[in-house]
């Protein structure tokens, strides 16, 4: 790359003072705070790799895309957070480690307000297409004490990759919560979770496959899990062995999220009697809560 005379560096760098400047009046400190630094660093990526115009024009072109793209149940431009890991980068920065609380991760487009409850044991698949796989575990404080009636939330997509929202009809399957009992237990039914890849047909999809990703995500199970007093826990368990774990389309993975599943033969009896014709599995997980602040 040619030389950049120090006259070209003067330029460049008085213009991103101004701009900075320009915002020195913002009534508002934080506003200021962050509209100073996104400038400061657009123009540091436009310096640093000495940006064509073209390159740029086809950058707008591409974010008009995604916004094209987005409406109510289309959610464009988090996938792109997601794919640039700056979704994970936020939970991180806003979820450090505290004692040894569940690590969150990604919240994901499929969340649906006002899942049925299916109560202690109850089966969240509501007949979506899957092995049938028991969940169980406790949820507890950062002290080890147990959190009786947290609201658990789980979702999940089913064995042919699919979240019901995905489907366009009105089948609700793969969700629903339940409350803890008095010892902070909880248990359901659910299916295996299977990996599958983000949705792939528009600009991301196109950024995806224009960079060589895969846009495959690690197999898992969505939980939230909300108690008056304690942080609400965003976060996924994902099953040991998935060949995606390593490359998850959005950085979601964290090691202690990782749990065995442990595979049934067909007629090995079931924790609540289900009659379960076919293998099954089952999957521990405890829920650790960090205390609200
Ligand atoms: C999900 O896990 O549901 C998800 C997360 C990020 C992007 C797409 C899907
Ligand atoms: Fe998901």
């Amino acid at each position: 790359m040619t030389e950049i005379s120090d006259v070209q560096q003067q330029r460049e760098s008085a213009l991103v003072q101004r701009v900075v400047a320009s915002f020195a009046g913002a009534p508002d400190a934080r506003t200021r705070e962050l509209v100073e630094a996104l400038t400061r660093h657009v123009h540091g990526f436009l310096r640093e790799t000495r940006l064509t115009e073209d390159e740029w024009k086809r950058t707008i072109d591409f974010l008009t895309a995604v916004g094209h793209i987005t409406d109510d149940r289309r959610q464009e431009f988090i996938l792109l957070s997601d794919v640039l890991g700056a979704s994970m980068q936020t939970i991180t920065i806003n979820n450090a480690a505290r004692a040894n609380a569940t690590e969150a991760t990604v919240f994901g487009p499929f969340f649906v307000e006002g899942s049925p409850e299916v109560g202690l044991g109850g089966d969240v698949a509501g007949g979506a297409a899957g092995e049938p796989c028991w969940v169980e575990g406790t949820v507890t404080g950062t002290d080890g004490r147990p959190v009786p009636g947290a609201r658990v939330e789980v979702w999940e997509a089913d064995a042919d990759g699919l979240y019901d929202v995905q489907y366009g009809d009105d089948r609700v399957t793969g969700r629903g919560h339940l409350h803890a009992d008095d010892e902070g237990r909880y248990r359901l039914w659910a299916v295996t979770p299977t990996p599958y890849p983000i949705p792939d047909d528009g600009p991301v999809g196109e950024l995806l496959r224009a960079t060589g990703r895969d846009p495959m995500r690690a197999a898992h199970l969505h939980l939230m899990v909300q108690a008056a007093g304690y942080r609400t826990l965003v976060t996924h368990v994902f099953p040991r062995h998935d060949p995606y774990l390593e490359s998850d389309s959005v950085f979601g993975v964290r090691d202690s999220l990782i749990v065995d599943v442990q595979q049934q033969l067909p007629n090995t009896a079931t924790p609540d009697g289900r009659d379960v014709t076919g293998p099954w599995a089952r999957i521990s997980f405890d829920l650790v809560l960090a205390p609200a602040t």
